[in-house]
């Protein structure tokens, strides 16, 4: 496949860049999200200036043990559970999860976790990542590449998993089979970083961002309000049981 023309293709005509909202699970194959990440802003700039889609990262707490951080670009915008938590204290502030919904026009899991496949499957969601899945938007991409040992793969649980995520309209980047991070050798290695990146690209061509269909969002208030600076204090949660549900 041409990844040039993805990546012209990938270009909004109307100038906004696309959005694409990357989540990481407790798989060792996050350690290739800073790759993954650079690669894909890296290639849209092909035939551009300017990069055309803009990243941002939801990590589960297990993904953090992961990420290398050196690898991902400067300014890199990861989101995690506590940031969820700490941005919130009374009803008027934004909902990360949901802020994170409106702000992207794809949301891709690379790598997806065996747990967090099944929490997905049963409709779990009880972490950043999982929220943003399950307040997911069906008009917008969802795109999974699973990973995770052979064994895990090899479980009868993992294939009805994937297919109830596959009959919801969310796209499988399949595993592929190759030594593992354990030295085991078989099926269940995440997908190529160059195969992910084609298929961001050729789902972001059906994305639309003409000037006035993106929803409302608040997610730059929440960027500037420094999320780890707002803790819950005894007042505020005294606030919270005061107010209306
Ligand atoms: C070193 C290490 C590597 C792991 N790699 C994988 C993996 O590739 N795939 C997988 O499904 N689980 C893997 N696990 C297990 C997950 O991290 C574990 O199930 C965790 O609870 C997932 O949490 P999360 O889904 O909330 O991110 C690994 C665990 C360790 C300690």
């Amino acid at each position: 496949m041409d990844v040039e023309l993805f990546s012209i293709n990938a270009v909004n005509p109307n100038g906004r860049k696309k959005r694409v909202l990357l989540g990481c699970t407790g798989s060792v194959a996050t350690i290739k999200v800073g790759l993954l990440v650079s690669q894909a802003i890296a290639e849209s700039c092909i035939g551009n200036a300017e990069p055309s889609i803009e990243v941002r990262i939801v990590a589960t707490d297990n993904a953090e043990h992961f990420i290398v951080h050196e690898d991902l670009p400067k300014d890199s915008k990861i989101y995690t559970d506590s940031d969820e938590w700490n941005s919130w204290s009374s009803r008027e502030d934004p909902i990360l999860h949901i802020e994170l919904v409106k702000w992207a026009d794809i949301f891709v899991i690379a790598p997806l976790d065996a747990n967090t496949l099944a929490k997905l499957a049963q409709g779990l969601c009880d972490n950043l990542l999982t929220c943003v899945a399950r307040a997911w938007n069906f008009d917008k991409p969802l795109l999974f590449c699973p990973a995770m040992n052979t064994r895990m793969w090899e479980h009868p649980v993992t294939a009805p998993h994937v297919a109830t995520l596959t009959s919801w309209g969310y796209k499988e980047i399949p595993c592929v089979e190759k030594r593992l991070a354990c030295g085991d050798v078989g099926m269940g290695a995440m997908a190529e970083v160059d195969d992910i990146i084609r298929h961001v690209f050729a789902s972001l061509e059906s994305v639309s961002c003409d000037e006035g269909s993106d929803e409302p969002c608040r997610l730059d208030e929440f960027d500037s309000s420094g999320s780890s600076d707002s803790y819950f204090t005894d007042s505020d949660s005294e606030n919270l049981q005061n107010s209306e549900t």
